[in-house]
């Protein structure tokens, strides 16, 4: 049915989670798991959306006003919301949404969802918004359409994503620089097959933990504290102690050093489960595990309460890391773990050919 296609990916994140929202950095890399959206022009000015071959659609005006849904069809509905207040004409399209991003994995499904579907949108309209201004929109969206004061960090990736290359991003001036990831080492995910729980009241628990640390210090934000000024308050302490570590990462990631890299994602999982207090013991076991499988670091991605863990190896052996360490968990657990290596791929645009 359709004239083009769009995609966005999805990310993973190496390092820095629950810093973004404090103007701080983050690792980010966009993953070749991606939502692809075909489309093409309607003249009765309505957007029609399908997935996945599934029954029904999301039918709404095209500045997103009408009857969502309670489900998928409230994104859409934010999405194009937003974009008609940024100027988007009100022109209608049909839209064919596949998806290889796991959903509930905190892999940003809904992080390439929206941008595909702003993609695709924009391209209906003929109407031009791209990079950092599309992350900031989609941003947007994502909290209009679930009510969480999430960060950028999630869409920033899929918009600016690079091949072969993590994200430092600065969540304060909005830089992104590409740091290439060396040929010596690769990213596997292990989703530990419990979707995340209380992570919407729980994210917004520890965001507002932060905005209270940062105002006691008369500070606008944790990025500009000192760890002497948040010795005494574990989650401030997470937040500057993890900004510190993204930029060490970093410099590991351009010394190819694999295993300093390692060790501060460790680090990580270490603060995000003691100091932020965001893991669970799921997730602690899946860490555990993918070290004593082979992985050079490993902890939990994303906003944490389930999903996934992300690890790194080296290059040939990080795929047989993240099964073997799966396969065990299955064996202590009983639970169904999805374990997979994923690569760094470019960010969201216009598929080839279309
Ligand atoms: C979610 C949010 C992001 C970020 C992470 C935690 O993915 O959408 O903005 O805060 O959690 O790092």
């Amino acid at each position: 049915m359709t004239d083009a296609r769009v995609r966005a990916p999805g990310r993973v994140n190496l390092v820095g989670d629950h810093t973004d929202y404090q103007d701080g950095y983050c690792l980010p890399v966009a993953i070749d798991r991606e939502v692809t959206i075909g489309w093409r022009p309607r003249r009765d000015g309505r957007v029609v959306v399908r997935s996945g071959g599934l029954p029904g659609a999301v039918d709404l005006a095209a500045d997103g006003s009408g009857d969502p849904g309670d489900g998928w069809g409230r994104t859409v509905a934010a999405v194009l919301a937003v974009l008609a207040a940024r100027g988007r004409p009100p022109v209608g399209f049909d839209a064919d949404v596949s998806s290889t991003v796991p959903v509930g994995a905190g892999l940003s499904s809904s992080a390439a969802f929206e941008v595909a579907c702003a993609l695709a949108a924009a391209a209906a309209a003929h109407f031009d918004i791209g990079g950092t201004d599309l992350a900031l929109a989609m941003q947007e969206a994502e909290q209009r359409a679930t009510g969480v004061p999430c960060g950028v960090m999630d869409q920033m990736a899929s918009v600016h994503g690079r091949a072969g290359h993590a994200l430092l991003l600065d969540c304060r001036a909005l830089t992104v620089e590409p740091v290439p990831l060396p040929a010596s080492v690769a990213v596997a995910v292990v989703h530990s097959g419990l979707p995340r729980r209380l992570e919407h009241s729980e994210y917004a628990a520890r965001r507002s933990a932060c905005e209270a640390a940062a105002a006691r210090l008369g500070l606008a934000a944790l990025r500009d504290a000192t760890p002497d000024l948040v010795a005494s308050d574990p989650v401030a302490r997470h937040v500057v102690s993890e900004n510190a570590r993204v930029l060490a990462a970093a410099e590991a990631l351009r010394r190819g050093d694999g295993d300093a890299f390692g060790a501060l994602m460790l680090d990580s999982h270490r603060s995000l489960r003691d100091d932020l207090r965001v893991s669970t013991p799921e997730l602690d076991l899946l860490v555990d595990l993918a070290m004593e499988h082979g992985a050079l670091g490993a902890r939990l991605t994303g906003a944490g309460f389930g999903g996934c863990v992300v690890l790194l190896a080296p290059h040939d052996s990080a795929a047989a890391v993240a099964r073997a360490a799966a396969e065990r968990y299955h064996a202590l657990t009983g639970l169904e773990p999805m374990a997979f290596a994923v690569r760094a791929v470019d960010g969201a645009g216009v598929l080839q050919g279309s």
